[in-house]
C-alpha cells in the first residue's frame, strides 16, 4: 500500500497584472455576467470563452423553474463556441459572478463538477490546455489547464474511446 499524492498549481494575480487580450476577455465575461437569467438563485455568473484564432464568444447562467433544466454560465459559453466553431480550439475562458447586490465576488468563483468535466472534454477534444481564469473582484486565479481541476479524470480513455 502506499500513498500517491496529486498537487496542483495555480497563479494568484490581479486584473492588471493579466495582458490585454485576458482582461478583453475578462470584461467580456462581465459583460455576460451581468445578462445572466438567474432569478433563483439571484447569483450570476458569466463566462467568456477565447477561441485559437481569437474570438471571443461569451455565455451565462440560464435557470429555470424547473431547477435542473438551467445551465451554468461556463457550459452555456463554451456549449455556444463548440456549437457555431467546431473547428477552432477553446485557448482561454474568462470565469465572473456577482452576488445579489450586483457586486462582483470578493473571491474568484471555481467552475462545477459538471462544468470542469465539460472544460476537459473541449481540452481533449482540440487537444489544446485551456487557460482558466478565474476573476475575483480583487484577484484573479489562472489555471494553465483543466486537467488539474479533475484528478483521476474520467474521460475518453475511459471509455475505450
Ligand atoms: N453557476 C454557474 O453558472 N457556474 C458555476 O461554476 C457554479 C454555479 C450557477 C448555477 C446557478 O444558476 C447559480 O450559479 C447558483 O448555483
Amino acid at each position: 500500500m502506499k500513498t500517491a499524492t496529486i498537487t496542483f498549481q495555480y497563479l494568484q494575480t490581479t486584473a492588471e497584472q493579466l495582458s490585454s487580450a485576458e482582461r478583453q476577455l475578462l470584461d467580456a465575461a462581465k459583460e455576460a455576467c451581468s445578462k445572466a437569467y438567474a432569478p433563483y438563485s439571484n447569483f450570476r455568473v458569466g463566462a467568456a470563452v477565447m477561441l485559437d484564432n481569437g474570438l471571443i464568444v461569451a455565455g451565462n447562467n440560464q435557470e429555470n423553474a424547473a431547477y435542473p433544466s438551467g445551465t451554468c454560465a461556463e457550459r452555456c459559453a463554451i456549449f455556444y463556441a463548440n456549437a457555431n466553431y467546431p473547428d477552432n480550439a477553446v485557448s482561454a475562458i474568462a470565469i465572473v459572478a456577482m452576488d445579489s447586490d450586483g457586486c462582483i465576488t470578493l473571491s474568484p468563483v471555481s467552475p462545477c463538477g459538471a462544468c470542469r468535466q465539460v472544460l476537459l472534454e473541449t481540452e481533449n477534444r482540440y487537444a489544446t490546455p485551456i487557460r482558466i481564469l478565474l476573476c475575483g473582484a480583487k484577484e484573479v486565479y489562472v489555471i494553465e489547464s483543466a486537467r488539474s481541476l479533475l484528478p483521476l479524470q474520467f474521460d475518453a480513455q475511459n471509455v475505450g474511446v
